[in-house]
């Protein structure tokens, strides 16, 4: 099986940016501990971050040929990209919505997604331990459809 992440505008500066919210961990050591889990797994594990709302889009566009799951931590563009909602929702590929941060705890414009009500799954506030949870529910699922 084939896992997509997904990771969105001010993720590369994971580890330097507000690590009191995000933590210290950078996206490279996120990604690569996700990469060993995703061998224990069995599933084979791409990654694309982009600060770039087009470049995601097309991205998720591309998943339609050959991901059987994303897990996609859109940040900023969560709270304001029907453009995202639209390419997901154009393509028939399940996805769990990854935030490192308890969005629903900070300011109220990060309470709302555009993309919680059509994502399989949904984990937030629990840093960078939600990807893995993610991967894991990713593997559930697909193993469940086979
Ligand atoms: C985030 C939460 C978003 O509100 C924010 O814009 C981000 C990161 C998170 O992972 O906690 O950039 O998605």
């Amino acid at each position: 099986h084939n896992v997509l992440v997904i990771n969105g505008p001010n993720l590369n500066r994971l580890g330097l940016r507000q690590p009191e919210i995000y933590g210290h961990q950078t996206l490279t050591d996120i990604i690569d501990s996700l990469s060993e889990k995703a061998k224990d797994l069995n599933v084979a594990l791409d990654h694309f971050q982009s600060n770039a709302e087009h470049e995601l889009i097309e991205r998720i566009h591309q998943a339609y040929q050959k991901t059987d799951c994303i897990i996609i931590n859109p940040a900023a563009f969560t709270h304001t990209s029907v453009a995202l909602r639209d390419a997901l929702l154009s393509i028939d590929v399940p996805f769990f919505e990854v935030h490192l941060s308890n969005i629903h705890s900070r300011e109220p414009f990060r309470h709302h997604s555009y993309l919680s009500d059509i994502a399989e799954g949904v984990i937030c506030g629990c840093g960078p331990q939600g990807y893995a949870m993610a991967l894991d529910a990713a593997a559930q699922l697909l193993a469940q459809n086979k």
